[in-house]
């Protein structure tokens, strides 16, 4: 059995059609139902529904052989001892910087809100810019506003969310997309099934792009 890690939400829409095209359609539709583990129309195969920053996790104590997670949740979360063998090109995104419009540059000591603070640290020291990171879990959007933070690290797709804000993008750090990645035993272990899966969705990715 091969045990696949997902996240609910945009991960899990985008990745259905890659994982449909080799063969893997759930049974169950995770909108409607509260299982977290899916079969599959595939025996050998189910799907566990987790938060997007678990994924590592999971798969690091081999709880699923393979996962699917942001390039930006798989940085911070520091997954050395994952295999990463695939980007899947979806859920794409930048992880920016970004502050209120009318805000000037960052001068001096400056404080960022952010949940990503491993790589905000290593971008600001990266800069010789001397940034107090404070930690949130969501809204980062807000923090500049109410006077929390001069500046936040977060992802950007449309800037949508940015401009309802009054916020406006900055310094571009990085793009962001979804990668397959593999534990490492399971990659030994089970390593015709998993090889013969990257192969197929490999294949499918490279003829999209
Ligand atoms: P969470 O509940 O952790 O925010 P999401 O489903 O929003 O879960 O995000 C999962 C992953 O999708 C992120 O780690 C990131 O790689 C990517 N992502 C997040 N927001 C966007 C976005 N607005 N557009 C495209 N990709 C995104
Ligand atoms: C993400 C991200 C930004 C927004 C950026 O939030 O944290 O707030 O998308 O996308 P945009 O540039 O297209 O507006 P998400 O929709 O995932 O909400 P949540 O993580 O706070 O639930
Ligand atoms: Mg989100």
């Amino acid at each position: 059995m091969l045990t696949i890690a997902v996240s609910k939400g945009r991960i899990y829409e985008e990745a259905l059609p890659l994982l449909a095209e080799v063969g893997i359609e759930p049974i169950d539709d995770p909108k409607t139902c509260r299982k977290l583990i899916l079969r599959t129309t595939r025996d050998d195969v189910q799907l566990v529904i987790i938060r997007a920053t678990d994924v590592p996790t999971f798969v690091e104590y081999g709880a699923a052989d393979l996962g699917i997670a942001g390039k930006d949740v798989l940085l911070e979360h520091g997954a050395e001892s994952l295999y990463e063998p695939l980007d899947l090109n979806i859920a794409r995104c930048r992880l920016m910087t970004a502050a209120h419009k009318n805000a000037p540059p960052p001068y001096g000591r400056i404080r960022v809100a952010t949940k990503y603070v491993k790589i905000a640290q290593k971008y600001f020291a990266s800069q010789g810019i001397q940034a107090e990171i404070i930690k949130l879990y969501g809204s980062m959007e807000l923090a500049p506003l109410v006077g929390l933070a001069d500046c936040i690290v977060d992802l950007v797709d449309t800037g949508n969310t940015l401009r309802a804000n009054d916020l406006e993008p900055r310094e571009h750090i990085m793009d962001i997309s979804s990668r397959l990645v593999v534990n490492k035993a399971a990659m030994k272990m089970k390593n015709q099934a998993i090889a013969s899966l990257l192969d197929q969705l490999e294949k499918n990715i490279a003829q999209k792009n």
